[in-house]
C-alpha cells in the first residue's frame, strides 16, 4: 500500500517516544526521535567548548551533523534537553535538520517521527498526526523515575521546573514553535498507561490510515 507516515507531537516527557517507538514496531516502520537531533548538536557544541547561545557554531553543527553522534548515551542526560532546547530556536539549525528528517520521512513504507513540530512544519500532509499531552507533574513523575532508572539524580521539583521552563521556551519560540497541528487528534495520556495509550494510538492511527 502507499506510505504511512505518523507524526507524533507534544511536550517534554508527555510519553510521545514511547508511543512512537511502540507504533513504530507494532507497523513495521522505521522511528526516529527527532529530540535526539537537537540534543546532538548540542553536546557537539558543549564537547567544542562553544557558548550553547553562539548561533552560527550551532548551526555548522547542525549542518556537519553525522548519524553516528545520535547514539552516544550522554545525549539522554537531563542537562541535554535543556540545552537542546536553547540551540532548537536558532532558525539555521532547524532548517539544516529539516532536510534530513524529511529525507527519513520520505522512504518507501514511510515513517514513525516524534518531536514538537512534526504535524506542522517537518510532515504537513502525514496521513496520522497525533499531539500528545499530559499533566505537567504527571510529565515530571515520569522522567523522574526514568532517571532514577539511568542512576541520575534530580529532585521532583527541580525537574518539574525544568518541564515548565522547557514548554514556555518550545511554545514561545518564532521558529517552529510546539502547537498543534489543525488536523492533529490530541491525546491527553495523564490518567493513561502505556499499554493504554499505546492502545488510544492504535485506535486512532487504524480510523485514519
Ligand atoms: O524531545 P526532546 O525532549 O528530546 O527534545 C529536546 C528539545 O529539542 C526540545 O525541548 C525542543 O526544544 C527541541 N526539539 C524541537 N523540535 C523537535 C524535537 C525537539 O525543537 N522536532
Amino acid at each position: 500500500g502507499a506510505a504511512l507516515v505518523i507524526a507524533i507531537d507534544g511536550p517534554a516527557a508527555s510519553g510521545k517516544g514511547t508511543l512512537a517507538k511502540r507504533l513504530a514496531l507494532h507497523y513495521g516502520l522505521p522511528h526516529l526521535d527527532t529530540g535526539l537531533l537537537y540534543r546532538a548538536v548540542a553536546l557537539t557544541l558543549i564537547d567544542a567548548d562553544a557558548d550553547l547561545d553562539d548561533a552560527g557554531a550551532a548551526a555548522r553543527a547542525a549542518a556537519d551533523l553525522s548519524a553516528e553522534r545520535l547514539s552516544d548515551p550522554r545525549l539522554r542526560e537531563r542537562a541535554m534537553g535543556e540545552a537542546a532546547s536553547r540551540v532548537s530556536s536558532v532558525p539555521e539549525v532547524r532548517a539544516a535538520l529539516l532536510s534530513w528528517q524529511r529525507r527519513f520521512a520520505d522512504g518507501p513504507d514511510g515513517a514513525v517521527l516524534d518531536g514538537r513540530d512534526i504535524g506542522t512544519v517537518v510532515c504537513p500532509a502525514a496521513r496520522v498526526k497525533l499531539f500528545i499531552v499530559a499533566a505537567p507533574e504527571e510529565r515530571a513523575r515520569r522522567r523522574h523515575r526514568e532517571l532514577l532508572g539511568r542512576g541520575e539524580e534530580a529532585t521532583l521539583a527541580a525537574i518539574l521546573a525544568d518541564i515548565r521552563a522547557r514548554d514556555a521556551r518550545d511554545s514561545s519560540r518564532a521558529a517552529a514553535p510546539l502547537k498543534v497541528a489543525e488536523d492533529a487528534v490530541v491525546l491527553d495520556t495523564t490518567e493513561l498507561d502505556a499499554d493504554a495509550a499505546f492502545a488510544e494510538a492504535v485506535a486512532i492511527v487504524e480510523r485514519l490510515r
